[in-house]
């Protein structure tokens, strides 16, 4: 029973092919246990019931490393990396193992944002593992390490007789929002990434707490190796499209090194690690790995390129503590930390207050931020973020920037504690925050000029009248100045009085009518969702739009009549309705038709390719983004999901398509490529 349960494991982990379900995992593990329960004298240190934890441990023991673990160079841009491909290949060169026209080898992997360790196997066995430390010694961790599942406590095959592997403890994203979901619950510390969480849980005194840990691990090289057995070449990677996957033997290339590193039974990163030729190579990997980044399930800092040969690394050394034939190249930090100046607040659309973190310039995910929202006071609560803090500020791809938490050693006495403000700071009403909601609002309505400000920019926004060159800027004129009160007012506004603003010019003046005259035309659907009904998103007023037919008709509408528009329940009806209701709303309505918007009918949904239809989005599409793509399905009266399931039409897969794809592929899904959805929607 241990070998089918350490089976499973390394078909879990390892090879990322599971035959069983975790319920079916479980019911084993529970066989063990009252078989083990029944025997104790046949309980062996190798046995999965083993990996929940020993006794705790008063302090870590020290470990000399017998091969000092080192770090990287890094490199930060493309000139860093292409310096270093010259030098690798100048060396070679000169040591006569590179010809003139030719480019070495290089293998790739993604650098992982965890912990590095070294574990020591002995006849096989897991004998001792380590942190990293200085680099000469670290900490003793054995205890927690053999908590980890994909760490098998047995190696696979003819194993040598010493064998240190070097790698990566971490977290998985997912994991790690459910664990600290989990300490939340439990009043217990919550981490600020899955970095320090993996960190704390290898420094956890108590082995049985990191047995609750989701902790993984990946390998990427070794220390001491005592007789390396004659081995068979091996697969070292899932050849990424572009790059090569040849057998490689471990005697002569690190790749061939971590191809034998599997087959003992470590996981390794075979799905992104790849050999690739010469600095074009290296540049190449590094924007496939940025690309597919934010797809990955773990967080990486950027990516390690190695030379793989193993005699031509001999021939490049070492630098002082990091080795000539590596370096690291870095992705922009997404994540740096700062000093909060003061929390502020801004009004929404809905009056919605949200608490804005002011900070001291800092450089971030490639750009430099002075502003990161705090989302509610709940969250500034729960996170217990000060005024005057050092906080950790993250910004993942185009994402608003956001503080994480504070950095709790760095406090200052006093800092300020963040008070939700009594009135609105832009139109003095009062404040309000709904029992049960996390969210306080401006009760002003169209009376706060914030407010008005942000409806205006909501009914000018792409998914709604798509007004272009109607910016923050001149909005706040406009409604600073008292010319437009309204939606309405916007449809009044003559080139030459808009010439007369700040920042504007004849031009965009004139391009600005032409923008609100092709505004005049918008579907049903686009000018419900401009209205910014609460509750009202893109796809129910689209959905209302067709239901009804025309604006008569939904302003006349009774909350019952609401509630037979496709996925319209009872809050959404309501909503409408009482919109519809309030004679102010009935107002602007009847102001737009005045100005001469005329509505027109939503394209019919039946008969339409994919009226109905259910599709999902994976992987990088070649000429669409992912919004672009969802307008053309969306606009053909289909709609678009995050997760693949049995009523999924079609799945759209493009490059780096992972999971869903495979998901797609098991359920019978038909999946498609972008020429495949541009056929359906009759647009190729
Ligand atoms: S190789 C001789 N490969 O990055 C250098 N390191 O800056 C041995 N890391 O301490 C390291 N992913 O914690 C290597 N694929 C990878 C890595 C990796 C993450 C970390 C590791 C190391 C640090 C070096």
């Amino acid at each position: 029973m241990r070998a089918q349960i350490e089976h499973h494991n390394h078909l879990y982990y390892v090879l990322d092919a599971p035959q069983i379900t975790d319920g079916e995992y479980d019911a084993l593990m529970r066989q063990l246990q009252a078989l083990e329960a029944e025997h104790p004298e046949l309980v062996s240190p190798e046995s999965p019931t083993q990996r929940v934890g020993a006794a705790p441990v008063q302090a870590f023991g020290t470990v000399t490393h017998a091969v000092p673990m080192l770090s990287l160079g890094n490199a930060f841009s493309e000139e860093d990396v292409l310096a270093f491909a010259q030098r690798v290949a100048e060396t070679l060169r000169r040591a006569g193992m590179l010809d003139e026209q030719d480019e070495p080898d290089y293998f790739c992997e993604p650098k992982l944002d965890g912990l590095a360790v070294s574990l020591r196997y002995e006849d096989g066995r897991l004998a001792q593992a380590a942190t990293r430390g200085d680099g000469a010694t670290g900490e003793d961790i054995t205890s927690n390490i053999r908590t980890i599942k994909s760490i098998p406590l047995v190696l696979r095959g003819p194993a040598p007789r010493v064998l240190e592997v070097r790698g990566e403890v971490f977290m998985n994203r997912a994991e790690f929002e459910k664990l600290n979901d989990a300490q939340r619950e439990r009043g217990e510390k919550i981490f600020v990434n899955p970095r320090n969480a993996a960190a704390g849980s290898l420094r956890q005194l108590d082995p049985r707490i990191t047995a609750r840990r989701p902790l993984r691990f990946f390998a990427y090289g070794w220390g001491v190796v005592q007789d390396l057995p004659a081995q068979e070449p091996g697969q070292f990677s899932e050849a990424l499209p572009g790059t090569r996957a040849t057998a490689a033997l471990p005697r002569e290339s690190h790749g061939g090194m971590l191809a034998w590193l599997h087959e003992l039974g470590l996981p390794v990163n075979r799905q992104h690690n790849a050999l690739v030729r010469g600095a074009a190579g290296l540049l190449d990997y590094y924007a496939r790995i940025g690309q597919a980044r934010r797809g990955l399930p773990y967080d990486i800092d950027g990516v390690v390129y190695k030379l793989d040969g193993l005699a031509a690394q001999k021939v490049l050394g070492f630098v002082s503590r990091s080795p000539r034939f590596a370096v690291a190249h870095k992705f922009p930090a997404e994540e740096a930390t700062t000093v909060l100046q003061a929390i502020e607040v801004q009004v929404g659309r809905t009056g919605a207050i949200t608490p804005v973190a002011r900070l001291e310039p800092v450089f971030v995910g490639g750009v430099t931020v002075t502003n990161a929202t705090l989302h509610n006071e709940d969250e500034i609560l729960r996170k217990d973020v000060r005024i005057g803090d050092t906080v950790i500020v993250r910004r993942a791809g185009d994402v608003i920037p956001e503080v994480v938490g504070p950095v709790l050693e760095k406090r200052p006495a006093g800092a300020g504690l963040f008070r939700m403000l009594a009135h609105c700071p832009v139109c003095e009403s009062a404040i309000e925050r709904p029992e049960g909601e996390a969210v306080s609002r401006c009760t002003g309505g169209l009376f706060c000029a914030a407010q008005r400000k942000q409806s205006l920019l909501h009914a000018a926004g792409r998914k709604a009248l798509d007004i272009e060159g109607l910016g923050e800027k001149l909005v706040d004129q406009l409604v600073d100045s008292g010319r437009v009160k309204s939606l309405a007012d916007l449809f009044t506004l003559t080139a030459d009085e808009l010439a007369g603003y700040e920042r504007m010019g004849r031009k965009s003046a004139e391009n600005l009518v032409a923008a609100l005259d092709k505004a005049r035309r918008p579907t049903l659907g686009r000018l419900l969702f401009a209205l910014g009904i609460r509750h009202v998103g893109e796809t129910t007023a689209r959905d209302t739009a067709r239901h009804f037919g025309s604006l008569e008709k939904i302003m006349q509408a009774s909350e019952q009549e609401m509630l037979a528009v496709p996925d319209v329940g009872p809050v959404v009806a309501g909503s409408l309705h009482r919109f519809f209701q309030e004679p102010h709303n009935r107002e602007i309505v009847a102001a737009l038709l005045e100005q001469g918007v005329a509505p027109q009918a939503e394209a019919a949904a039946q008969g339409s390719s994919l009226a109905g239809k259910t599709l999902v989005l994976t992987g990088t599409l070649p000429t669409w983004t992912r919004e672009q793509a969802t307008r053309h399905i969306m606009d053909a009266g289909g709609k678009v999901s995050g997760s693949v399931s049995r009523k999924t039409a079609y799945l759209v897969a493009g490059e780096e398509a992972g999971s869903k794809l495979t998901k797609a592929q098991e359920l019978g899904v038909p999946v498609l490529d972008e020429d495949g959805l541009k056929q359906l929607l009759g647009l190729d």
